[in-house]
């Protein structure tokens, strides 16, 4: 797809992955639309936008005007969300006002303000709960283990039901664990590898919890890669797909790589799993996404090695902006 001109809409673009979105799209030639809320304790930083020409919109998809927002857009990425899984326990009502319900109301905008865009939604693997077998395709069973995976499933479910009756072209891509530049590291809120980031950069050790699950991290310019090339794929549209990473590594065997990139200077402890979290863990994870594989070509590019060094390089240089 040619981008260049194409009125692009992404909400949560002031996040972590619509951020890295905005930039590659603007790149492109788009004329993007960055909309998001600064949610307290989600991924939006203003710095993460630096550099981008993109127009930002501050405001709240549970009572901004989506309409005029909307008007004209020919490709809407849908990243605005609430993520943080223990704070859907802790106010669920909240979680879902966001996730699912102000869903429905960007979908009634979207139905009459932009008739002919394409959507491609940001999904999570978190709902399939603990998996039954690995590695989890899509028709593996929905077993939400928090509040959080519940709301997330019904604004997927919501847009896929908007293909299903209206016919709008929409893709939802169950994204695992992301990280890469503009990761949110201040603290454990954004995936472990956040904080362990920070940790490492200011020389203090970091905290490994459990340490033998497994993750199939993602590095966000694949992420980037797999909501451009749903857009462009019309034999994507009406269809869910997982998104997986790099090769299933345990914790302590990413722990081991973050130490190493860093220099052997970096150190980390091994804790307990909080019994808080524990109780809304998944356990191992690791994607089957050959599906999306086979219908657009996809295929993660950057292994973790080499994904958790330029993490690092970009975080030294902007320490400051993300803390
Ligand atoms: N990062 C991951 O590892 C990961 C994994 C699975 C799924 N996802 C999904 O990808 C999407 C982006 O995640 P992210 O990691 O970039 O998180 P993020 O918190 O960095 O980005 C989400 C953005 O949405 C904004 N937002 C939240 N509620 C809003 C509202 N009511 N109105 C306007 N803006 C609002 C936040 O301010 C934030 O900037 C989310 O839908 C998330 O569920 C991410």
């Amino acid at each position: 797809m040619d981008w260049t001109n194409r009125k692009v809409l992404v909400t949560g673009g002031a996040g972590f992955l619509g951020s890295n979105l905005c930039h590659a799209l603007a790149a492109r030639g788009a004329r993007v639309t960055a909309l998001d809320g600064f949610l307290f304790g989600g991924g939006a930083n203003a710095a993460n936008l630096d550099g981008a020409a993109v127009e930002l919109v501050r405001g709240d998809i549970r009572d901004l005007d989506l309409r005029s927002l909307c008007e004209g857009s020919e490709v809407i990425f849908n990243l605005a969300a609430q993520t943080s899984h223990m704070g859907g326990q802790r106010d669920p009502l909240a979680d879902i006002a966001v996730n699912a319900v102000a869903q429905v109301r960007l979908i009634q905008a979207v139905r009459e303000a932009a008739p002919e865009a394409v959507v491609v939604h940001a999904s999570t693997r978190q709902f399939y709960g603990r998996p039954h077998r690995l590695p989890v395709d899509e028709e593996h069973p929905v077993a939400p283990p928090d509040a959080n995976g519940v709301s997330k499933f019904a604004g997927e479910q919501y847009w896929m039901l908007e293909h299903r009756v209206e016919g709008r072209p929409v893709v939802s891509l169950r994204l695992t664990n992301c990280y890469g530049p503009r990761l949110r590291i201040r603290d454990a809120r954004q995936t472990f590898l956040g904080i362990w980031l920070r940790c490492v950069l200011e020389g203090r050790p970091f905290e490994v919890w459990g340490g033998d699950q497994l993750r199939d991290l993602t590095y966000v310019d694949d992420v980037t890669d797999a909501f451009l090339r749903a857009a462009e794929a019309p034999s994507c549209y009406g269809r869910v797909f997982n998104i997986g990473g790099a090769p299933p590594a345990s914790l302590h065997e990413l722990a081991g790589i973050l130490v190493r990139c860093a220099g052997g200077k970096a150190r980390y402890v091994t804790r307990e799993f909080p019994a808080d979290r524990a109780r809304i863990d998944i356990g191992s994870f690791y994607a089957d996404d050959s599906a999306f594989r086979a219908a657009t070509g996809w295929a993660p590019r950057t292994g973790v090695e080499e994904g958790i060094a330029r993490s690092l390089d970009w975080f030294r240089s902007r320490f400051a902006a993300y803390l």
